[in-house]
């Protein structure tokens, strides 16, 4: 029983195995939150604080007594309109355009099992036990009913949420904000906002600022969650670090627009939110009619952020993440995009899957450039038709050679979009967004379809089917290569947030449908990179490209970043060409390779032009690979230096979680001339035992390894990578 309802103080309280949340039916049935933090028991209502504060309201049931006032009090839920003068989770206006609501406590109920949202994804029971709670709440005038789902794993320590909201009454309302968490922390503690923050070619990059009474506020605008910001917010002592302190992380399961908002009130109280972005959102709901909002997914630690990341990803690896149905190991893939491009033929690509059969490579990847005319990125988007003049053949007999050669064959696609040199735009210009009179935004000379119109839905994925059935396709890379804009739809509501809700939904629908009519083929989510890295597109691709930077050592602080919500085995790792093509920076083979190997893992490359002694290091990093397959799939993942600030060298760990195995890698970031001598300080080995390095045969003690640490040793040259791999004796 994770979920607890004690009737004589009017408390709920959900349980994790280390954590407690808890909320009380308060004065005049509003819900009022109390606790987010350690296990704890009883009734923690005594940190509910009244005085009489100079203009904050008193509604009106409270009647003379002026301590009593929503702008004051932790709510469970906020709404506009009911005296709270804070930024609020919720806000509905009536056919009039009366804006305003008061939800109060209606009922409850305690449910086996995790709830389901239709159309969007949520996270499912697995190797948990979990229950869920759903409160209603009740606005009578505003004739609105907001239900808060609540979905506890104990297991992983993490707490999902989201609310539905119904018009009860006959009118219609329009629903203009419907975040799916808000949480109310009282606090006196001084604080910091971590935030994932970055741009195309460098995403997540880490950026932690003190909390004060103006709001941390990111969000994304741009169709998707987007490059700029993740959908995933730290709250967290000053103190905090990767070992110590409390945070609290939200994390969402959407791929379109978002808002997340953190301030600290005039009374010290703290409100930390996450939700659909509701700039330009208004949702009508005729009577009986429900918004279902997205899910997010809270959890708390008290051990700092390795701690915090690990729930995370064994949460996302267990209870999100659906893997096709003969999820073996992930195979090793060569991709034609920065081997090839778009110039490529039959011949080219059967010469790049020899050299990597021979280098033990298992699948091939046809990039960019295989349907329609397309031969650069002006064109062709939409034509999803085999150019088998340009191949040479048709996608089902390269498949099947490729194949006889004893590879597996992927396929990149980017469904969502339409170029106005292509057929399908002769055909159907009214498919794209544009906004009648005014001309396109375009952007990659691209335009976006109405993915919120099911018939175009329908008809991409039909012409992709058509294409799939017709070859052996084991993996689809599923790409999406603009911000949208232009939002306008011939049929249906004209409301910006509404449309752009209906596309994820619709977008969803597509790749829902993928994976049901092809069960065992994998997919890789992508959006140029990691544009569209976030939790929601993680249920239904396992892995997604991290971003179309491929330079190693800018990597490192990118699957940094990323690692704070997302498990590694989640992150498109591959090894590419030096000079890189995006930073002409020259990494030695080995560190590309190692950088990789902490994702899931393949080639960007000619590999037929390597020298033989890179092709060694391509034979080496796919027997690691295989090698510590397990290890870092379900290893706990230890970040060991922090490279937005130690710029000397780079460390991480993966170490499986009965602490008989680690794998670290070491990257030196800089070089000197007689320089001193780093210490990498290593986690979670057991203190006493003595751990064998299979590399050197050297012996090291838990304790020294994780106390003192190990010597990087001085080797001259720019960013060496040093492994380790330790087996407790
Ligand atoms: C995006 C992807 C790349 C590649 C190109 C093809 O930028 O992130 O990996 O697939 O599109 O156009």
């Amino acid at each position: 029983m994770s979920i607890i309802f004690d009737k004589t103080n009017k408390t709920i309280t959900l349980n994790t195995d280390n954590t407690t949340y808890q909320m009380v039916i308060g004065k005049f049935d509003y819900l009022l939150h109390l606790y987010y933090g350690p296990k704890a028991s009883g009734d923690m209502s005594y940190l509910l604080q009244m005085y009489d504060r100079g203009f904050s309201g008193n509604p009106s049931d409270a009647g003379t007594d002026r301590t009593f006032s929503l702008d004051t009090l932790p709510l469970e839920f906020s709404a506009y309109g009911n005296g709270d003068y804070r930024d609020s989770s919720f806000s509905v206006k009536n056919v009039e355009g009366v804006y305003g609501c008061d939800l109060r406590y209606v009922n409850h109920e305690i449910i086996e099992g995790k709830y389901t949202i239709p159309g969007l994804p949520s996270a499912f029971e697995e190797n948990d036990e979990v229950e869920t709670l759903k409160v209603e709440l009740e606005d009578n005038a505003a004739k609105v009913s907001v239900t808060l789902l609540y979905g506890v794993f104990s297991k992983h320590d993490v707490i999902t949420r989201t609310v539905v909201i119904e018009n009860i009454g006959k009118d219609e309302i329009k629903v203009c904000r419907a975040f799916s968490a808000s949480l109310d922390i009282l606090n006196s503690d001084e604080l910091d906002v971590i935030t994932f923050n970055g741009r195309h070619g460098m995403e997540r990059c880490v950026e932690r600022v003190p909390l004060g009474k103006g709001a941390v506020t990111i969000g994304s605008r741009r169709g998707t969650s987007s490059h700029h910001h993740n959908p995933f917010v730290i709250l967290c002592d000053k103190t905090a670090g990767e070992n110590n302190g409390n945070c609290i992380g939200m994390l969402f399961l959407y791929s379109g627009n978002f808002r997340a908002e953190v301030f600290r009130e005039y009374t010290g109280s703290v409100r930390m939110m996450m939700g659909i972005q509701d700039d330009m959102f208004e949702y009508p709901l005729g009577k009986g009619e429900k918004f279902y909002a997205p899910e997010a997914a809270l959890c708390y630690s008290n051990r700092g952020f390795t701690e915090l990341s690990h729930r995370y990803h064994e949460f996302i690896n267990d209870n999100v993440i659906r893997v096709p149905e003969n999820d073996e190991v992930r195979p090793i893939l060569v991709n034609s995009w920065e081997a090839a491009f778009f110039d490529f033929d039959k011949n080219k690509l059967l010469k790049l899957a020899d050299n990597a059969k021979e280098l033990g490579v298992e699948m091939l990847v046809l990039d960019d450039g295989w349907f329609g005319n397309r031969n650069d990125d002006n064109t062709s988007l939409g034509d999803w038709n085999v150019n088998e003049s340009k191949l040479g053949c048709s996608m089902g007999e390269l498949s099947e050679e490729i194949h006889r050669k004893g590879l597996k064959f992927g396929l990149w696609i980017e469904p969502e979009m339409i170029s106005e040199k292509s057929e399908l735009y002769k055909k159907h210009p009214d498919w794209a967004y544009q906004i009648p009179g005014r001309g396109f935004i375009r952007s990659r000379n691209q335009l976006v379809l109405d993915f919120s119109r099911k018939e175009i839905v329908d008809y991409v994925f039909n012409a992709i089917s058509e294409v799939i059935d017709n070859a052996e396709i084991d993996y689809i890379k599923m790409d999406m290569n603009r911000s949208i804009t232009d939002v306008y739809t011939r049929n249906g509501i004209q409301n910006y947030g509404v449309i752009m809700y209906k596309y994820v939904v619709g977008m969803y629908d597509f790749i829902e449908r993928l994976r049901k009519r092809y069960p065992k083929m994998l997919i890789e989510g992508c959006s140029g990179g990691g544009g569209r890295f976030d939790a929601g597109m993680l249920y239904y691709t396992p892995q997604i490209w991290t971003s179309d930077n491929t330079d190693a050592v800018e990597r490192i602080k990118i699957q940094y970043g990323t690692s704070f919500a997302y498990p590694m085995s989640s992150m498109g790792a591959h090894v590419s060409v030096v000079p890189n093509q995006q930073t002409g920076r020259m990494v030695p083979m080995k560190t590309r390779t190692a950088v990789a190997l902490a994702g899931t893992f393949g080639y960007e490359l000619d590999l037929g032009l390597l020298s033989e002694e890179e092709k060694e290091e391509v034979r080496v990093g796919v027997k690691e690979y295989h090698k510590y397959y397990d290890l870092c799939k379900k290893g706990l993942y230890y970040r060991l230096t922090n490279p937005f600030e130690n710029t000397e060298y780079a460390a991480w760990e993966f170490i499986s979680k009965d602490r008989k195995e680690a794998l670290v890698t070491v990257v030196t970031l800089d070089t000197h001339c007689n320089a001193p001598v780093n210490y990498v300080k290593m986690q979670g080995f057991d203190a006493e035992e003595v751990y064998k390095d299979e590399f050197t045969g050297k012996e090291y003690s838990g304790a020294a390894l994780m106390h003192a640490g190990w010597p990087i040793p001085n080797i001259p040259g720019e960013y060496n990578a040093f492994q380790l791999h330790l087996v407790r004796k």
